[in-house]
C-alpha cells in the first residue's frame, strides 16, 4: 500500500519541520507545497503582474517547475509569504499547481506533503492526516524569531498582524480553504517545542501505520 502523509495547518505551526522530519524518518520524498505558491507569487511580482489578476497569475503559476523551489532565502521571506497567500485565493492558480502536487502524492513509494489543503483536496485518501496548529501569538513569535534571526527587520506586533491576516485569508477563501479534514488528527503545538511536536506526530503516524498495515 502506498504510504502518504498529509500535513496541513496555519503559518508557523511547525508543520513544515514535522513533515520534513517524518519524511527523513520513513525515507519518503517531501514536498512543501507552500513553496509552489510562494514561487508563483514571486514570479508574478518579478514579471510586474497584478497579484489580484487571477488569469495572469495562473499563466505564471503554470510555468512553476521544481527548480524554482531552490532559492529558499527568497522563497521564505516575509514578502513571499504574503504574495503566496494572495495568489493562493485564485481557483485558476490552484488548478495550475494541482497536477505537480497530485503526481508527487501518487509516487509509487509514497510521499509526505505539507500545506493547507493536502488532506482535503490534494490527497484526500492519504494514509494519515495531521492538522498542526498553535495559537496565533505563539506562531507569530516563532516566525519572528526565525526572520529576525536571519536579519529581516520586523516588529513582533507586525508579525502577529501578518499571521492573523494570513489565517483569515487562508481560512476564509472559497477555493480549497484551510480547514481540518474530518479524518485528520489535530496536533496543537502551542506548549510543545519542536522535539515534543515531532514525537507526537511520529506517534500519530505509527498508530495509523499499525491500522493500515505495512
Ligand atoms: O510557511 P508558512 O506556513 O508561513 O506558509 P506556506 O506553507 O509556505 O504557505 C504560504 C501560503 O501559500 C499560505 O498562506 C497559503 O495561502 C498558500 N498555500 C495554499 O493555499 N495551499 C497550500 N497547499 C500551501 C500553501
Amino acid at each position: 500500500m502506498t504510504f502518504v502523509i498529509a500535513v496541513d495547518g496555519p503559518a508557523a505551526s511547525g508543520k513544515g519541520t514535522i513533515a520534513a522530519r517524518l519524511a527523513a524518518l520513513y525515507d519518503l520524498p517531501h514536498m512543501d507545497t507552500g513553496l509552489l505558491y510562494r514561487a508563483a507569487g514571486l514570479k508574478a511580482q518579478a514579471a510586474g503582474v497584478d497579484l489580484d489578476d487571477a488569469g495572469a497569475v495562473a499563466a505564471i503559476a503554470a510555468q512553476v517547475r521544481p527548480e524554482d523551489l531552490n532559492d529558499l532565502e527568497a522563497l521564505t521571506s516575509r514578502g513571499a509569504g504574503e504574495a503566496a497567500s494572495r495568489v493562493a485565493v485564485h481557483p485558476p492558480v490552484r488548478a495550475a499547481l494541482l497536477k505537480l502536487q497530485q503526481d508527487f502524492a501518487a509516487r509509487p513509494g509514497g510521499a509526505v506533503l505539507d500545506g493547507r489543503d493536502i488532506g482535503t483536496v490534494i490527497a484526500p485518501s492519504a494514509t494519515v492526516k495531521l492538522f498542526v496548529t498553535a495559537t496565533a501569538q505563539v506562531r507569530a513569535r516563532r516566525r519572528w524569531l526565525q526572520l529576525t534571526g536571519r536579519g529581516e527587520a520586523i516588529a513582533y506586533e507586525d508579525m502577529l498582524a501578518d499571521i492573523e491576516k494570513r489565517d483569515a485569508r487562508d481560512a476564509g477563501r472559497g477555493a480549497a480553504p484551510m480547514v481540518q479534514a474530518p479524518d485528520a488528527v489535530l496536533l496543537d503545538t502551542t506548549d510543545m517545542d519542536i522535539e515534543a511536536a515531532f514525537d507526537a506526530a511520529r506517534r500519530i503516524v505509527e498508530a495509523a501505520r499499525a491500522r493500515h498495515g505495512p
